[in-house]
């Protein structure tokens, strides 16, 4: 086999075998396959697509190509979630341990923030002491412990995935399908769950714009979940504005502790429980999609979950004080308001803008070594649909270092419009593929 007759069967449209695929991968993951072969091939799949059963190979060739976790010795389901990433998407600090609290095994591989988009282990080192880098080791002892753990991309995990990622980046084959869902399910599917829930995002601040572009992203993973048989659902929720109120990390932690003390906002709380209800369903801790609703619910209201975030951030080294005491977490020198240019309603709040600007703050990465500032970031005080009146604060900026300030003043000008009447907001969870 050579891999230049693979990308000529590919750039003609023709459908590749399993072994196909794989050989093609392993080749790439030891280096005997180069990367300008890999791109070819990532471009041809940009246009020819692939279909199911390819892209299933494709998602167990990357995932054999590294460590696949085995947490049989551990004595009951795992489940986790994954975001296909969002603006204030901090719904994983809250419902993983939700659902730890409730009896799942909660193995968390998390990614770090890009561009506008946020990361669950940005947000996790902006507590003090938190160590997301642990070894396998120790990610399995403070699993088996706490029922969850949460940590970073490990050198283990699909590499052939990591090379491949890094070169899409930079040859313009990020936005396929197949290779997305591929790349997504490669890395859940080695963490050893039973079961995932698939929080894809679309709208404005979404990687999918497109309602029906997110739902046939959304689909071709459950279809990789199932031919791995794993129990793999999809919410498609709504990205047209921020969820919740807090852009940035320490802050978004902040709105995750306080939700957990079911003081959140009413956006954050409700998906946070609703992604929870369905891992604790598909996990087979409770029998129907309501029961898990209710004991999602319980945890919450009885402060379980605020318990469990204490004890997993005092396992991974960090300071769990943070939970009583929020001016532990970083804070930034100076806030600058942002008021309503008029009376009305706000009409529009656009996502991507405002990512844009917390990462014009330095709440975000612009590339993938940029260093970011843990405290900084933006609170909404308006939501799309409240009424506002003139002058009076629509959002706060957290700001330490001002060199882009203006920058980000004026993304957040253009980013919101104030109407005498506003359409009432998207739902929340715009469809469920299960
Ligand atoms: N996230 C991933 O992990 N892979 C992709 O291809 C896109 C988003």
């Amino acid at each position: 086999m050579r891999a230049v007759d693979l990308i000529l069967k590919k750039r003609a449209g023709q459908t590749l075998g399993a072994d196909e695929i794989d050989f093609f991968i392993r080749g790439y993951a030891s280096g005997q396959v180069p990367d300008y072969q890999a791109a070819a091939l990532a471009m041809a799949v940009y246009f020819r697509g692939m279909d199911a059963e390819e892209t299933l190979a494709l998602t167990r060739s990357m995932m054999t190509t590294g460590e696949v976790l085995d947490l049989s010795a551990l004595p009951g389901p795992k489940a986790d979630k994954h975001s296909t990433g969002g603006v204030g998407d901090k719904t994983s600090l809250v419902l993983a341990p939700l659902a730890a609290a409730c009896g799942l095994y909660v193995p968390m591989i998390s990614g770090r923030g890009l561009g506008h988009t946020g990361g669950t282990l940005d947000k996790l080192e902006s507590i003090p002491g938190f160590d997301v880098h642990l070894s396998l080791q120790r990610f399995h002892e403070v699993l088996s412990r706490a029922r969850l753990a949460l940590i970073g991309q490990t050198p283990e995990i699909a590499p052939a995935d990591r090379k491949l990622y890094a070169l899409r980046d930079v040859t313009g084959t990020v936005e396929s399908r197949p290779l997305i869902a591929a790349s997504i399910m490669s890395k859940k599917m080695a963490e050893g769950i039973d079961a995932l829930v698939l929080d894809v995002k679309t709208g404005d601040g979404a990687f999918m714009r497109e309602l029906d572009d997110s739902r046939a992203l959304a689909r071709a993973m459950v279809e990789i979940g199932r031919g791995m048989g794993r129990k793999v659902a999809a919410l498609i929720t709504d990205m047209d504005q921020p969820l919740g109120r807090a852009v940035g990390n320490a802050l978004e932690v902040e709105e995750c502790i306080e939700t957990l003390k079911g003081r959140g906002p009413k956006d954050t709380e409700s998906l946070s429980l609703e992604l929870c209800a369905w891992m604790l369903w598909l996990g087979g801790i409770s029998s129907t999609l309501e029961a898990a609703r209710t004991r999602a619910r319980d945890a919450l209201a009885s402060g379980a979950g605020l318990r469990k975030f204490q004890e997993v951030i005092e396992l991974q080294g960090g300071d769990p004080r943070v939970c009583d005491d929020l001016t532990r977490l970083p804070r930034a020198q100076s806030s600058i308001e942002l008021p309503a240019p008029a009376e009305g309603r706000l009409a529009v709040l656009r996502c991507r803008a405002v990512g844009d600007a917390a990462m014009l703050l330095g709440a975000g990465r612009e590339t993938l070594d940029s260093r970011i500032d843990p405290a900084v970031g933006i609170v909404l005080h308006k939501k799309v649909g409240d009424l506002v009146l003139k002058g009076e604060p629509l959002l706060t900026l957290r700001v330490n270092d001002r060199r882009r300030l203006e920058a980000a003043l004026a993304l957040l000008r253009d980013a919101v419009r104030v109407a005498p009447e506003a359409p009432a907001a998207a739902p929340l969870i715009r469809d469920v593929i299960h």
